[in-house]
């Protein structure tokens, strides 16, 4: 069973760039994989809680001491792990918002993030972290508003989306991230119409690969 979980972060619902390419992912995908199942998240419509005090407290507890509303307090971030750990494959639409990302894909990383479940933290240890998810495929389509934040480009290094995702992934053990972008789409002109034609040609290439898909054991 080929499993693809689709998380959306878009603030739009029309006109999205990244909607638009995950949209395009998922049918491509799927007519290479007829039995896949995909789950489909949307941040936007269903944004994950911020952490808080409850939640802190909760996850640095000693797990067989945690109390029921500990355990409440952490219902969402142990959904959203789990549906992590049942996908053989994910697929991100990441849009640019302030050099940076949305902040409920940001509350989102705050919620599957997380000592003892995700990764490990041994304080004796030569290398006190340690990643507790099995890697599998990730793809993250993503667009901004300016051409120049993306790779090559004058403003590259403004664009702190694409290395805290790698970043925050890899703690994990998600090493597997591709990332498909769109630029200019502030413009509206050429520019965007061919970054908008090279990512659907990629996404379409990717697809036609297999991907993502994961690697057979
Ligand atoms: C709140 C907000 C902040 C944005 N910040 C940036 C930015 O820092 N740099 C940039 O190049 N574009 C920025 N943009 C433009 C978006 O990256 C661009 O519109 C992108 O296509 C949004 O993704 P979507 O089309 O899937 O909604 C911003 C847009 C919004 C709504």
């Amino acid at each position: 069973m080929n499993n693809l979980l689709v998380i959306h972060s878009s603030g739009r619902v029309t006109r999205s760039i990244t909607r638009r390419l995950t949209t395009r992912l998922v049918a491509a995908w799927k007519t290479h994989h007829p039995d896949g199942q995909v789950v489909e998240r949307d941040l936007t419509q269903s944004p994950p809680p911020v952490v808080n005090e409850p939640w802190i407290a909760a996850a640095f507890a000693d797990p067989k001491r945690r109390t029921p509303a500990m355990l409440d307090a952490l219902a969402s971030s142990d959904a959203l792990i789990a549906e992590i750990e049942r996908a053989d494959a994910i697929v991100i639409g990441a849009p640019v918002y302030n050099f940076g990302l949305p902040a409920q894909l940001k509350a989102y990383i705050d919620q599957i993030v997380r000592v003892g479940r995700t990764f490990g933290f041994n304080a004796e240890a030569a290398q006190p972290y340690t990643p507790l998810l099995q890697s599998k495929p990730v793809v993250v389509l993503t667009s901004a508003g300016d051409g120049s934040l993306l790779p090559g480009g004058a403003l590259a290094h403004l664009n702190f989306l694409e290395p805290h995702l790698t970043t925050v992934f890899g703690f994990i053990g998600l090493t597997d991230v591709t990332f498909v972008r769109v630029g200019h789409e502030e413009y509206q002109d050429e520019r965007l119409a061919h970054s908008l034609a090279a990512a659907e040609t990629a996404v379409e290439e990717l697809a036609a690969r297999g991907a993502p898909a994961a690697v057979a054991a």
